[in-house]
């Protein structure tokens, strides 16, 4: 919500009051001076007058990697499995939600977040970061993949086509994939173009965020500043 807009909605301001108070350099936002009622204000935001009067403190906006392992639902609830949620020790776990998801016999990099704008632009298909898979199949994987699958491939489900992606084949039934988008059971639907079954896949980054090493399956850690920063807004 706009700057103007939170303050107007005080019962104690007017909108009047409100143009005075900007001007004025009455209000700060997260600390700084904000003269532009059209800033942004939301619920992390801390929003204070000039004599120090918090408005609204501002929740924590918190963001984890989880090395998600085999075998555990990428939801917050489920009645059959374990979520990975159920992984978390954290306290307001309810308000935690997934920023992309893996499928159950998948594992690897899943981010998880309460920042809802955060989150959105983590998964927007259009928002181009790669988000690279090391991918395992049952048939051997053949040079015209890589051809095939940087033209793009017709999905008719959706009716469209692919975006780019890049295969690099680093043994007869391995590769790393990139891809630019995140589509629906994307991965084994691609190598499903050539009837290779994916038995094993694994995601080792999105954008600037990779999987660290350092996480067994299951374990997780608070993102760092820069790795958040990677999906600020432009
Ligand atoms: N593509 C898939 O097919 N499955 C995943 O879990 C992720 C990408």
């Amino acid at each position: 919500m706009r700057l103007d807009r939170f303050l107007s909605n005080l019962p104690r301001f007017n909108r009047q009051a409100v143009r005075q108070l900007l001007a004025s350099g009455g209000v700060r936002l997260d600390g700084q001076v904000s003269r532009d009622g059209r800033s942004e204000v939301s619920v992390f935001s801390r929003v204070e007058l000039g004599d120090g009067e918090v408005l609204q403190a501002g929740k924590r906006a918190r963001y984890f990697m989880l090395h998600k392992p085999l075998g555990v639902v990428s939801a917050t609830e489920h009645s059959d499995h374990r979520t990975v949620l159920d992984l978390l020790d954290e306290p307001d776990k309810h308000e935690l939600h997934l920023a992309g998801r893996l499928d159950l016999n998948t594992s690897g990099l899943l981010l998880i977040t309460n920042d809802g704008q955060w989150s959105r632009r983590v998964t927007l298909p259009e928002s181009q970061k790669p988000k690279v898979y090391l991918v395992e199949t049952e048939d051997v994987i053949e040079p015209v993949y890589i051809e095939v699958f940087a033209r793009g491939l017709y999905f008719s489900f959706e009716d469209l086509v692919t975006q780019p992606a890049e295969l690099q084949i680093l043994a007869p039934r391995r590769a790393r994939l990139t891809l630019h988008e995140g589509r629906y059971h994307q991965v084994k639907r691609m190598f499903g173009h050539f009837r290779n079954k994916v038995v094993g896949l694994h995601r080792i980054s999105i954008g600037d965020i990779h999987l660290d090493a350092r996480l067994a399956p299951g374990q997780y850690r608070a993102l760092t500043a820069r790795e958040v920063a990677g999906f600020a807004r432009d």
